[in-house]
């Protein structure tokens, strides 16, 4: 019986193999075909790692006209030996017996030619994108750091908490939410009977009976787990509708959001640290492969970076501290930067990039520019928040101490300007055993672009939704 085995598995058995010659299976998609002396050399890619299989086809084997077919892309299956190879730079080559063509691809038509193309251009072929060398690193290193994230909460005891998709609060309260509705948006029902609401949108007609809205954040419904089974994490796709064209931001994201009851804003940031690092170093040792691609191809010296970071101890820092070194810096920003503004990409940069050189923690900012959950600090100034700013991107992550007390956390939705009566379910937990509690958000596109240098956040997302495009490509 011949193996059938995944590309990647045969190369990790490749030394066993190279010893006998043993009968094997393997289907992929043709890379390049070269031919010489009457015999065909395929490179054969299946997805499951950067090498290719090296397969030779001896011509005359071959039914008459199906070699022509052979092209770039096309699909195969291939029964063969499995032998040592006398070329260099692979340890076996697969000689072949069969090969079945499975889908062909027409030279003239097929996308991708061997020419490098720009990630604008693969982004309008969805299903050609993941075969090129960059795009299928850029998807295995994703999953594999999704794998290291339950992996990590997992071993550390963390309850695994699917948070709801859809909503009727506002986490953030910056109101920037995509509304779910099965209203007629032509002829939407208003409230006839006289008084206050008259005229107002009928949402005793939607499907929920009430306004609501794609998450921002699995946050809140994150505490109130959090409030029974101690540390919960959720990881799931987030949406905020901000108008922000820019190489952060999607409309549609992923967001690995830990919680911690019993829990202050150091050990936040100490759990944060522990956790950055351990999948980083999950991606340096299973993920290799794909990262040396990367810091050739993407951005010189990744690896080095990463290896340093996983090393360092990342500084600390509070914002008024951030805003004197901003301030004493000489450099010339784009936007100002005084006590209360809220700290914008370039000032992220500078902060971890120029000043410290590696990861930072921001601490304990104005309370006016943070989210009203955000624990007031003793000055009644600044709340318990830290973002942790990295090389390259800025914020990656972003947490904070919850405002346990039930009376000030019911001011600041006020203050906040939010529908207090909304939020009942969320204050029912600082009523019965409340307790310090903490957690932060991380992008896990962030994560992904931070591991593996890629620019923009469209190229790091299987299907990108940003402002303007919500198509397959
Ligand atoms: O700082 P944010 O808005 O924090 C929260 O949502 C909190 N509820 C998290 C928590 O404490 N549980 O978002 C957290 C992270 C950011 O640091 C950033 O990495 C990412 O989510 N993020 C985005 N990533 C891509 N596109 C966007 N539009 C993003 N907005 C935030
Ligand atoms: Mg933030």
């Amino acid at each position: 019986m011949a193996i059938n085995l995944q590309i990647k598995e045969l190369f990790s058995k490749a030394e066993e193999l190279s010893q006998t010659e043993t009968e094997a299976q393997v289907q992929g998609w043709i890379k390049t075909r070269r031919d010489s002396k009457g015999i065909s050399f395929i490179e054969l890619n299946d997805g499951s790692c950067l090498s290719n299989l090296q397969i030779l086809v001896v011509e005359e084997k071959l039914p008459d006209g199906l070699l022509e077919k052979l092209t770039t892309g096309s699909a195969i299956s291939v029964n063969g030996i499995l032998k040592k190879s006398l070329g260099k730079g692979q340890i076996i080559e697969l000689y072949c017996e069969n090969l079945e063509l499975l889908g062909t691809a027409d030279p003239e038509t097929y996308p991708l030619q061997k020419k490098r193309h720009t990630n604008e251009f693969l982004r309008t072929i969805s299903h050609l994108r993941p075969r090129t060398n960059t795009f299928g690193a850029v998807f295995r290193t994703r999953s594999l750091l999704s794998y290291a994230v339950h992996e990590y909460f997992n071993e550390k005891g963390f309850v695994h908490l699917h948070s709801p998709i859809i909503t009727s609060s506002d986490c953030e309260g910056a109101g920037s939410m995509f509304q779910v509705t099965i209203l007629p948006l032509d002829n939407v029902p208003k409230i006839e009977a006289s008084g206050p609401d008259k005229g107002k949108i009928d949402y005793s007609k939607d499907f929920f009976s009430t306004p609501t809205y794609l998450t921002v954040s699995g946050q809140l419904e994150g505490e109130l787990f959090a409030q029974a089974l101690k540390n919960i994490y959720t990881f799931g796709p987030t949406f905020r509708a901000e108008n922000s064209n820019t190489p952060r931001h999607l409309a549609e994201f992923w967001m690995i959001e830990p919680e911690m009851a019993f829990c202050d804003l150091m050990q936040d940031s100490k759990i944060a640290e522990e956790f950055l690092k351990y999948v980083i170093t999950k991606v340096l040792n299973k993920g290799l492969e794909d990262l040396k691609f990367f810091n050739e191809w993407v951005e010189k010296g990744i690896i080095d970076s990463l290896e340093k970071l996983i090393k360092a101890d990342f500084a600390r820092i509070t914002y008024t501290e951030a805003i004197k070194i901003l301030e004493s810096s000489g450099k010339k920003f784009e936007f100002p930067c005084t006590w209360g503004s809220d700290l914008q990409t370039e000032h992220e940069r500078f902060l971890s990039e120029e000043y410290i050189k590696g990861p930072v923690f921001v601490m304990d900012y104005p309370k006016e520019i943070k989210a009203f959950y955000m624990r007031l600090n003793d000055d009644q100034k600044t709340v318990a928040a830290m973002d942790l700013l990295v090389p390259r991107l800025g914020e990656i992550i972003g947490g904070s101490q919850r405002e346990e007390r039930l009376d000030i956390l019911e001011q600041k939705i006020i203050d906040n300007n939010l529908p207090i009566d909304h939020y009942s379910w969320y204050l029912d937990t600082r009523r019965f055993g409340s307790t310090p509690h903490a957690g932060f958000g991380l992008g896990f596109e962030r994560l992904v672009m931070y591991i593996t240098g890629m620019q923009n956040i469209r190229d790091v997302i299987p299907f990108p939704r940003t402002p303007g495009n919500a198509s397959i490509n």
